[in-house]
Parts: C-alpha cells; structure tokens; sequence
C-alpha cells in the first residue's frame, strides 16, 4: 500500500488515543504521504503539538488565528489541500460538533470547510461510545457519506474492556487507501483467490510441497479490497498476514483444496487460481512416522491430483476465471496452451527460472495473457505492483 504524492489531513481530538495517532502519522509518511496535522486545544493537553510537528514534518495548526501566511486562511488552506482528513482519534465532542454543524476550533472549522471524504476513528470508553446521542450523530454522518472505522473491543485506558478501543493502523489505512486509490470498480463484484503450496502427506511429519509462499495470491487480494471487491481466500499458508477486509479460510492439500472451491464456485464472480497446487501425491499415507530403518526398503508410489483449474474451466458459467502458470522454459508458449486447454480468460504466465522473482520471494516476473490474444509483459517487480496491474487488466476485461 503506498499514498505517494497524497495530502492527508490528520485532525487529532483529545482521546487518551492521541498518543497512537503520532504512530500512525508516521507510519503514512513512510508510505509517501505528505502529513499536515491540526490538534485541538483538549489534544494538546495529552500530547505536545511538537510530537506531531516533528512526526508530520510541518507546524502542526492549533489556534484559528495562529498562522495566516500570504492571506492563505489556515482552515480553508488545509481544508481544500487535503485529499482525505482523518480525524483520529475522534471523541464524542468533536462527533457532536461536526454532526451539528458546530464550529469553534480549528479541528471543527475545518471539518466544516473542507470538500475532501472525513474519516472518523472514534475511540473512547465503551460507555461513551455507545451513548445513544454519540450513536444518533455517528449515524446521521454516516448518512451522510461520512467514513467510519469502527473501533475495536479491547482494554480501555479507563481500565475497562469493551468497544471503543483505536482499530488497528491496517484497518484504517486500508480505508485510506480505498478511497484514494482505488475507484470502487468491483464493488458487489465477489473473488475468490487461491493462495499458497499445498502439501501431499508421506507420513503424520513429512509431505511432497513446494516454494509457494502466498505472497502474490495476497498481493492480488489486497488490490481487489482496494477496488471494494469482496475478497475471500483459500490460503494454503496460515502464517500470512490476512489483507484487511478479506476473509480467509485454510487448507493443506489439493484434494482439500478442490473441495473448498467447489462448494463456493458458483457464488463468485472472480476465481484466480494463485496456488501452486501439487500436481501428484503419494498414493497411500503413512499412519504413523515412518522409520529411519525402513528407509532402506522405501519407495514412494505417486499418482496425480486431480487439475482443479480445468475442471474450473469445464464447468465455467458466469466467472471470470484467472489462472497462473509458473514456468522455467518456453514461460510464453506454455502460458498460451495452458490459457487455452483450460477455458481461461486470463493467465498469468510467470517466468520462475531466477532466485530473485517468482516462489517464496517478494519479486514476480510475468506476462499477461487474455483469452482475445493480448499479451503484455512485464519486468521483475514487486508483487504488490503486480498485484495492481493484474487486477487492473481484470478490471478492464471482466
Ligand atoms: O506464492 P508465492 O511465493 O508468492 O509465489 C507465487 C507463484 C510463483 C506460486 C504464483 O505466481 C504462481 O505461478 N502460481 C501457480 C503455480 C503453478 O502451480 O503453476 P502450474 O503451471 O503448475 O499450474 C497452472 C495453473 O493450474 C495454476 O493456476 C494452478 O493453480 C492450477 N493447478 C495446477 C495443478 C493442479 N493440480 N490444479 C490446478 O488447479
């Protein structure tokens, strides 16, 4: 996720929260985003406006009269420099304020002046938080195309647990990041993604495997989130992050596999099929670890999986089918016969020949081919560029 060249107005209220507001402005500088911050007078009470001056790398606005440079009136200076302003933490107050129209600082001033989304984080005691008036307000801003990110249930500073906690930095960003970055393309539009190597048992402790990390399948699904796509992964790797807003499920083997897709096949309309999935397994597995002593005498007897993407294909309806193709020869040639022999209407054809692209690395290597007879290649990247150029050729082709 990157916010490069992007202006995000950052108002902070006063909330025990502030303090893991700073961490947050840090972090979307880190991703390229230029940071402006307004405190309100409560929020410099728990945290100094030098901490966000610093953070941000500009003076941070307090006071309505504290920094009129060149006529540029600051509230409506900032007000129209933002692309999005997120008001992080939000308290009950500065809720009231901006859903009745009050403006007396500021934070609010701005709020009211600006034309950029509003993003609120509310965070505060779980009573507070569900107080039928902070409700109503939350409500009628909702109502009115104001963007919310729910808080969490957790540890309060008040020494209670329940809802009202900060979310989690993920959550939020991943809300930015829709709304400057994506264009809701695939809103209502349901993705399934296959992600990870499958392993085939040998015994309770061994299995025939591959490289397969998950990073692209999860790169991909981090772009389809950003396009609002309803993403849901069958991941073969439970140690992965899980983007923020898919759902995932996990799986080991490609029978195992084959039946989680085939139950949900028909509910979606976007099926990308990122897993390296063995193509044969032993055909009986051990029960019980099998010696070192019988190794002598051992010979492991294989028979194929079955090839879940061409039945895929076979019984394609209204999807729109994806699959990849990890080559270390002739990556173009065998791209095109398996786009053809399979149904397909987009086929990624990966050149995994090197160390530095492909299984198990943060680097991808790839040629994209439609089923009209399109073919755009592309050089070594990071998956997460791949990600967004893959989901765009889906966009444009769906
Ligand atoms: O997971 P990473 O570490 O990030 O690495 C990414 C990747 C290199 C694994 C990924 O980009 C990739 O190429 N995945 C497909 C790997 C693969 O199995 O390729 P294949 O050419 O063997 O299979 C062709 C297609 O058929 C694939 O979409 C595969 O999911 C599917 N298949 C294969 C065998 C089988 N029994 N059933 C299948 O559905």
């Amino acid at each position: 996720m990157r916010f490069e060249g992007k202006h995000i107005l950052v108002g902070i209220s006063g909330g025990i929260a502030a303090y893991k507001t700073a961490g947050m402005v840090s972090h979307l500088r880190q991703l390229g985003a230029e940071v402006r911050c307004i405190m309100t007078a409560h929020a410099t009470k728990l945290i100094s406006p030098i901490t966000f001056g610093e953070l941000s790398g500009y003076p941070v606005a307090t006071g309505m009269f504290d920094g009129i440079t060149n006529f540029d009136i600051r509230h409506i200076a900032l007000a129209s420099w933002a692309d999005i302003f997120v008001i992080a933490p939000a308290t009950a107050n500065i809720i009231g304020k901006i859903a009745s129209g009050i403006a007396d600082d500021m934070l609010s001033t701005t709020a009211i002046a600006t034309t950029s989304p509003i993003l609120l984080i509310p965070a505060m005691n779980t009573h507070m938080y569900e107080n039928v008036v902070v409700q109503e307000n939350l409500k009628k801003l909702k109502d009115r195309g104001y963007l919310l990110v729910e808080p969490e249930i957790g540890h309060l500073a008040c020494n209670v647990t329940g809802k009202g906690r900060f979310p989690s930095e993920d959550k939020i960003f991943t809300t930015i990041d829709q709304v400057l970055n994506g264009k809701s393309r695939l809103q209502g539009k349901r993705v399934l993604i296959t992600a990870g190597g499958t392993k085939e048992k040998i015994d309770p402790v061994r299995y025939i495997g591959n490289r397969s990390s998950g990073k692209m399948g999860y790169a991909i699904a981090q772009a389809a989130i950003r396009e609002k796509g309803l993403v849901h992964i069958i991941s073969c790797n439970p140690h992965l992050k899980v983007p923020v807003g898919a759902s995932v499920e996990y799986v080991e083997t490609a029978e195992e596999l084959k039946q989680a897709i085939d139950l949900q096949y028909m509910n979606y309309d976007v099926v990308i099929m990122a897993a390296a999935v063995a193509d044969y397994k032993p055909v009986k597995s051990a029960l019980q670890k099998i010696k070192k002593e019988e190794l002598n005498k051992l010979s492991l007897a294989l028979e194929s999986t079955s090839d879940i993407l061409l039945n895929l294909g076979q019984k394609k309806q209204h999807q729109f089918l994806v699959g990849f193709a990890a080559e270390t020869t002739n990556v173009i040639e065998n791209g095109k016969k398996k786009l053809i022999r399979k149904n397909l209407d987009m086929l990624i054809a990966n050149d995994v020949s090197g160390t530095n692209s492909g299984f198990d690395v943060d680097n991808n290597k790839a040629t994209i081919l439609l089923q009209n007879g399109s073919m755009y290649t592309y050089p070594c990247m990071k998956k997460e560029k791949l990600g967004d150029i893959i989901i765009e050729h889906l966009i444009e082709n769906i």
